[in-house]
């Protein structure tokens, strides 16, 4: 038995892969085109696991992923490549087209045509696992109830549209061909290996820097913050035992205003690294909102605890906590993540 995992040498991916093969001893094909956001490091503690098997490719390449399936014949697949950030969408919509859309349809179809290759017992039990967002759901509004797993799609940006788009191919491949799919769609996650163009690492890697902390708009708007393993156990839990063709929402309870994170993210700092030029928040700087903003954004995760039993394991103190203290234990990480491409980016987006 095998599973590939695409995307796996990302934030959540590589959370992902570390963790199932630390609790089960099925093998690991992981597919990533390695684009800025992924990191082969992520994996480094794999190297020489006969368990893990990586293939620098594209989703969108489609010999490339019949040949994957055919010589590895994974029993599921679970699909975290995309591009993931707001902010590049709205400078560069074209790769969210290409990736999140394309390349869906291109594993779906290569992932149909296997799984109608299998005998029966194989058929039965293959499934494809789709990482989706709650940013498909679009923004609400204060009072408003959290999202249900029945609130309408409204995505309001690039990244958003391409992801809501990618959970109708997989809905629709499960409706037509009877592909027996399953669409997870999360809030906002933390933790380690999470890309420093975030709003968490971000404030993290600035306030060490001593750079200013950018903060868009008002700072008011609300995200519901999971810790990233949290999100990796609901997948594991809805791969293993999830009603086909279902969505699940999976969010940690955790609304918070920008602000009060990147506040909490500078308290952490003040005690566990002290700066001498004094408080980290002296360098919260508020800056131009980003276009299109969603201003709130929580998921109600009843559905997912009622059928599945799955619950988070951290509290947002308990995970904001272990995730500074990783920042604090990993500068080289950090380092070597800021790049070229990465500076080019962070000029770009925060130019005065
Ligand atoms: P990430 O940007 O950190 O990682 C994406 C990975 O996909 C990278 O390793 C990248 O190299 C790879 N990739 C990109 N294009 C590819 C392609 N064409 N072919 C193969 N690999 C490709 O993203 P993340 O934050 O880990 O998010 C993973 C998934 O989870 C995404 O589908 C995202 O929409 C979803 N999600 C993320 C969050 C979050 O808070 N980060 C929340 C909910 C859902
Ligand atoms: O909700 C799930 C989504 O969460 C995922 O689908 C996305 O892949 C992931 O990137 C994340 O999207 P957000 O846009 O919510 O995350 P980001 O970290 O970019 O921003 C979080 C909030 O912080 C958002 O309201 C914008 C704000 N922000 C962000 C940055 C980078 C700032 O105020 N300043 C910043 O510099």
């Amino acid at each position: 038995m095998t599973i590939l995992v695409t995307g796996g040498a990302g934030f959540i991916g590589s959370n992902f892969v570390l963790d199932w093969l630390a609790q089960s001893d099925e093998p690991v094909l992981t597919l990533d085109a390695l684009t800025y956001a992924g990191n082969r490091e992520n994996l480094a503690s794999l190297a020489g696991d006969a368990r893990h098997t990586f293939v620098h490719g594209d989703i969108t390449d489609r010999a490339l992923v019949d040949r994957l399936m055919a010589e590895h014949r994974p029993r599921a697949i679970v699909h975290f490549a995309a591009e993931s950030h707001v902010d590049r969408s709205i400078h560069g919509p074209g790769a969210f087209i290409q990736t999140n859309i394309q390349g869906t349809f291109t594993l779906l179809e290569a992932a149909r045509t296997h799984w109608q290759s299998l005998a029966d017992e194989a058929k039965a039990a293959f499934r494809f696992l789709h990482v989706s967002t709650d940013e498909v759901y679009g923004s609400l509004a204060a009072d408003a109830p959290a999202f249900t797993e029945t609130h309408p799609f409204e995505p309001n940006s690039p990244y958003s549209a391409s992801k809501a788009a990618s959970d109708h191919l997989v809905r629709a491949w499960h409706h037509t061909y009877g592909l027996p799919v399953l669409t997870t769609n999360c809030s906002n996650n933390y933790g380690p290996y999470h890309f420093p163009e975030k709003l968490i690492p971000l404030m993290i890697v600035n306030a060490l820097a001593g750079k200013p902390l950018p903060v868009y708009g008002d700072g008011q708007q609300i995200r519901d913050w999971l810790y990233v393993k949290d999100h990796c156990a609901a997948i594991r839990r809805v791969l293993e035992a999830g009603r086909l063709g279902e969505t699940y929402n999976v969010g940690g309870w955790n609304e918070k205003a920008n602000i009060d994170i990147v506040k909490t993210v500078c308290a952490l700092l003040d005690e566990m690294q002290p700066s001498a030029e004094g408080p980290y928040a002296r360098l919260i700087t508020y800056v131009k909102d980003r276009p299109g903003h969603d201003r709130r954004y929580a998921i109600d995760a009843r559905k997912l605890e009622r059928e599945l039993g799955w619950k988070p394991a951290e509290t947002f103190e308990t995970g904001i906590r272990k995730t500074v203290r990783w920042y604090l234990d990993h500068p080289d990480w950090v380092l070597r993540v800021q790049s070229g491409a990465y500076r080019d980016w962070v000029a770009t987006q925060y130019q005065a």
